[in-house]
């Protein structure tokens, strides 16, 4: 079997949908080729960076984009959910690593590690469990946060996974603001 027919059939064998959380998601987002979340084609990285307006996310919702083939959430954070995030004692999590790919591999997985900014109050992370690649729901699970449906792993109100079979902390990509309303992805 060729390189190509290999990859088409697995496409179809891993098609998995994605539910909405709160807020706006991007057309076109309804499923996502599991391959493609872990192996994405020269040509999609080659759209390494694109610039994302959050005027219009409220607090205690998010805005769902995709980029690189993948779902990225962009979570406004409320005060109450920041501050749960904070209580939490890393040193107990499942992954106690940030997960954040703009600082060191080894990081702890404080709250402070994963925001984007200091307040607290932006989260940006991939939509992608780090189970099987299933989009979790947003304002779901039993910490507050996020739940993947597939197999039941729920993340708590930073992203970080703490109960159900996920090994990792949601992934936070490389971003940041460019100014007060745009964050740049890539
Ligand atoms: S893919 Fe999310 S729990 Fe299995």
């Amino acid at each position: 079997m060729s390189q190509a027919e290999d990859h088409e059939g697995t496409r179809r064998d891993f098609l998995y949908y994605a539910t909405a959380g709160t807020g706006v998601v991007a057309a076109g987002a309804a499923v996502w080729p599991l391959v493609n979340q872990m192996n994405p084609s020269a040509d999609v990285q080659a759209l390494s960076s694109i610039r994302v307006d959050v005027s219009g996310i409220d607090a205690g919702t998010q805005l769902t984009v995709k980029w690189l083939g993948k779902p990225v959430f962009i979570r406004r954070r409320t005060e109450e959910e920041i501050a749960e995030a904070r209580a939490v004692d890393v040193s107990a999590l499942p992954d106690p690593t940030a997960n954040n790919e703009n600082l060191p591999d080894d990081v702890p997985a404080t709250d402070e590690n994963r925001a984007l900014d200091d307040t607290g109050e932006w989260l940006v992370q991939m939509g992608v469990c780090t189970h099987l690649g299933c989009v979790p729901l947003g304002d779901a699970g039993d910490f507050g946060g996020w739940f993947c449906p597939c197999h039941g792993s729920h993340y708590d109100t930073a992203g970080r996974i703490r109960k159900g079979p996920a090994p990792r902390n949601l992934p936070v990509p490389v971003a940041e603001f460019t100014d007060e309303s745009t964050i740049k992805l890539g």
